[in-house]
């Protein structure tokens, strides 16, 4: 078991180069079992969650070879199809666009629920599951297990007219995906927008696909028979790219986040500046810089282009060193306001009712023993320990492992100083007495 430990309180400086984007790698990598041909995928963050689905698609026969850090060749030309198991599906939420891809491409998919981050309630995936129906599917869902087949109606899925209750960047990429190949026009409608979505509709369209609409709220598939090879490479991660901003705010000092795309910055950028957060774009870098107080801001996430929910904890630590009452409202999870206890030990004031949380900001924060209990709430805990006062130890860092790449080695050169330190876990030690 390993826990980062922080020692607060001084500012940031230097450049940060930002990753490729997980939540869009972790959708193209399922995507890529649809190719047949060799894809090679360039800027892919080095991340547990990115290893856990190449783990998968190994198993189901693809041939994956790793050109350097960053870039790795798949060939799933010889992929069989074949059932994701428990003990892997559980580990990522985004095993579930295992489901789309093994549909589209064999009609036929056995995939076991998904685990992922717990926000603290259900994380349902009807919506999905309503456009493979539409799609022709048979779905079925037993013993912790889905089974969709496109068997009774040829072995071929059908395009379809699918209009989505709610706005699901799950549910729009995994419908993509089993479209791709379907025989026929989709068309889905109140499709999510968010900038990893465009990612993976280029991917499948740089491999033959015929996708448009990606980035509004209607997406239109022509389905293809295959997907050929090619190279592509994902765009560099926007929260990711949030996370090291709202580090700067929490902690003050002066960073170059580097390799990123501003515009998709702009709805994070936004509250920065109100906070008193200076932001200046420089081509594809933003430079960001804290030296006066920060200031109270009222945050509401809502589904790309407005503020994302995967940022409001990052924003949360800041706020928490804010002068004056600040107010977020989570309207995407009903319930993801886990790390506000563990942010009170560190001396804030922050009172959660329903989907608010309302935060008073203080003057400081104080170092404390603190468990991360998501991936961006560990992020958060990691910027609130950063900016306070003492040594920090946070637990549960392997949710942050999942969805960060290098994230001590980037902190340190900033200046942070964090360490991560392997310790027996209880059980461990008490197997070893
Ligand atoms: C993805 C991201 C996650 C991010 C979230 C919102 C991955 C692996 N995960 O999660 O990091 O926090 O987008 O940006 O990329 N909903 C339904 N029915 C469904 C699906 C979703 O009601 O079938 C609801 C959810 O309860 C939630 C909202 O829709 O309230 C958004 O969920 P969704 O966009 O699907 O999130 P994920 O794709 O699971």
């Amino acid at each position: 078991m390993k826990k980062y430990v922080i020692e607060g309180g001084n500012p940031l400086f230097g450049d940060v180069q930002i990753s490729g984007a997980k939540n869009a790698a972790v959708a193209i990598i399922p995507a890529a079992l649809m190719v047949d041909g060799v894809c090679r995928i360039e800027n892919i963050p080095q991340i547990s969650d990115v290893s856990l689905l190449l783990t998968i698609l190994h198993d189901l026969g693809a041939n994956i070879r790793t050109i350097n850090r960053n870039t790795v060749e798949i060939d799933c030309s010889r992929v069989h199809n074949g059932q994701v198991p428990y003990d892997l599906a559980r580990r990522c939420r985004a095993s579930y666009y295992m489901i789309g891809s093994l549909l589209g491409r064999f009609g036929l998919a056995d995939v076991a629920l998904p685990g992922g981050c717990d926000f603290g309630g259900t994380r349902p995936i009807d919506q999905h599951l309503k456009g493979f129906r539409a799609l022709g599917a048979q779905v079925e869902v037993q013993g912790g297990f889905i089974n969709a087949s496109a068997a009774e109606i040829g072995g071929r899925l059908r395009g379809a007219s699918i209009f989505l209750d709610k706005v699901s960047v799950g549910a729009t990429i995994n419908i993509m995906l089993a479209a791709t190949l379907a025989d026929g026009y989709t068309v889905v409608e109140n499709v999510a927008k968010e900038p990893h979505i465009v990612d993976v509709a280029n991917f499948l369209n740089s491999m033959g696909a015929d996708i448009k609409g990606a980035g509004t709220d209607i997406l239109k598939i022509r389905g293809v028979e295959r997907l050929h090879g090619g190279t592509y490479s994902i765009i560099p991660d926007q929260i990711e790219a949030g996370t090291y901003m709202a580090a700067v705010a929490a902690c003050g000092g002066q960073i170059r986040v580097c390799n990123i795309i501003p515009k998709h910055m702009d709805c994070i950028t936004a509250k920065l500046l109100e906070m008193g957060v200076e932001v200046e774009e420089i081509d594809d870098n933003l430079l960001v810089r804290r030296i006066g107080p920060l200031m109270k801001t009222n945050i509401k996430t809502m589904p790309y282009p407005g503020f994302p929910t995967d940022m409001q904890p990052q924003l949360a630590a800041a706020l928490c060193l804010a002068h004056g009452t600040s107010i977020i409202t989570e309207s995407v999870w009903s319930s993801r306001f886990r790390y506000a206890d563990e942010f009170k030990r560190m001396g804030a004031q922050i009172q959660v009712d329903g989907n608010l949380a309302i935060i008073e900001g203080v003057e400081q924060l104080s170092g404390a023993q603190i468990e991360a209990c998501d991936l961006r709430a560990g992020a958060a805990m990691v910027i609130a320990a950063l900016a306070a006062y003492g040594t920090s130890e946070i637990t549960g860092v392997q949710y942050i492992e999942r969805g960060y790449e290098d994230v001590i080695e980037k902190f340190r050169k900033l200046g942070g100083n964090i360490t991560a330190v392997e310790v027996a876990d209880a059980e461990e030690v008490l197997s070893a007495g």
